[in-house]
């Protein structure tokens, strides 16, 4: 059953990704303009963008720290009183591996400012416009480590399982007004984010398949999207287990 009005002819919709200078958003802006979409890409580091426009001819990059919320407010007005976007896609993020004992307040609060107060700030400002119309999609890129508590991703999990819950709820508020929301849950992906971890990460994928994992799903009208099944589908079971089962179960899969 489809979730979200489906998204599977790409040719003139406008698509915004933020987060797109390297890995799944760089991956996924290629393969929508591989589709005929207007893309339009933003991150911090403007020469990465620039660079994956010349690859990309047609690419439309726009300089921005989503942490700067007049410049966020700014980009957004600027976007949707030209070309609305059909599709906004928040894929920035930021992941510093590490429990308890690696934490600071400052750590934390740079998890915060990407992962979830920035990703807030952006879908209050989009969701405006897209309300009014009665059209448009959000997607909101969340993570696995969100599912539940897991080792060495302290701040990221914990960051990430708001973002994913606070897509849960906008889709019960947005569906009815005709505006899609998905939330992408990918596992390991190898990417600039991810060459930090020093352990193997099972069922790792490239962020070319990641990206099209992400465009089957919103062909499906999915709300969760996860990847890749094989991987995802221990996670969801582990979900469902009981605290007295999971505790000991993932501190052994873990070694912890
Ligand atoms: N790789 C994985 O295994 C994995 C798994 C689950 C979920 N994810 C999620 O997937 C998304 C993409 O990550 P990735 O793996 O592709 O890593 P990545 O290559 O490091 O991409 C992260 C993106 O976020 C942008 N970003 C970070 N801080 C920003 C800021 N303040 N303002 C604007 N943009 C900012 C970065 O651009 P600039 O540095 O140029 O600003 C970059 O484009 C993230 O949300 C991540 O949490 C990744």
């Amino acid at each position: 059953m489809s979730l979200n009005p489906p998204l599977a002819d790409w040719r003139d919709r406008h698509v915004w990704i933020v987060g797109a200078s390297s890995g799944i958003g760089a991956a996924l802006a290629a393969a929508l303009h591989e589709r005929g979409a207007r893309v339009t890409v933003s991150a911090r580091r403007l020469e990465a963008l620039q660079a994956l426009g010349r690859q990309h001819p047609g690419l439309r990059p726009i300089a921005l720290d989503v942490t700067d919320a007049t410049a966020l407010a700014a980009t957004v007005e600027r976007l949707f009183s030209s070309h609305p976007p059909d599709l906004v896609c928040y894929c920035a993020g930021h992941y510093e591996p590490g429990g308890a004992r690696e934490l600071s307040l400052r750590g934390w609060e740079q998890h915060r400012a990407v992962n979830l107060d920035a990703a807030v700030a952006l879908s209050l400002a989009v969701l405006r416009p897209m309300r009014a119309r009665g059209h448009g999609h959000l997607s909101l890129v969340s993570s696995v480590a969100g599912h539940r508590g897991l080792p060495n991703a302290l701040a990221y999990g914990t960051t990430k399982a708001a973002l994913t819950h606070f897509g849960e709820a906008l889709h019960l508020e947005m569906a009815p007004l005709g505006v899609g929301i998905s939330v992408v849950t990918p596992g390991f992906v190898e990417t600039p984010m991810t060459a930090v971890n020093d352990f193997r990460m099972p069922a790792v994928i490239t962020p070319g398949q990641a990206a099209q994992a992400m465009l089957a799903g919103w062909a499906r009208g999915r709300f969760m999207i996860d990847f890749p099944r094989r991987f995802t589908w221990w996670l969801d079971l582990l979900r469902c287990l009981p605290y007295a089962w999971y505790f000991p179960l993932v501190r052994r899969l873990t070694r912890r």
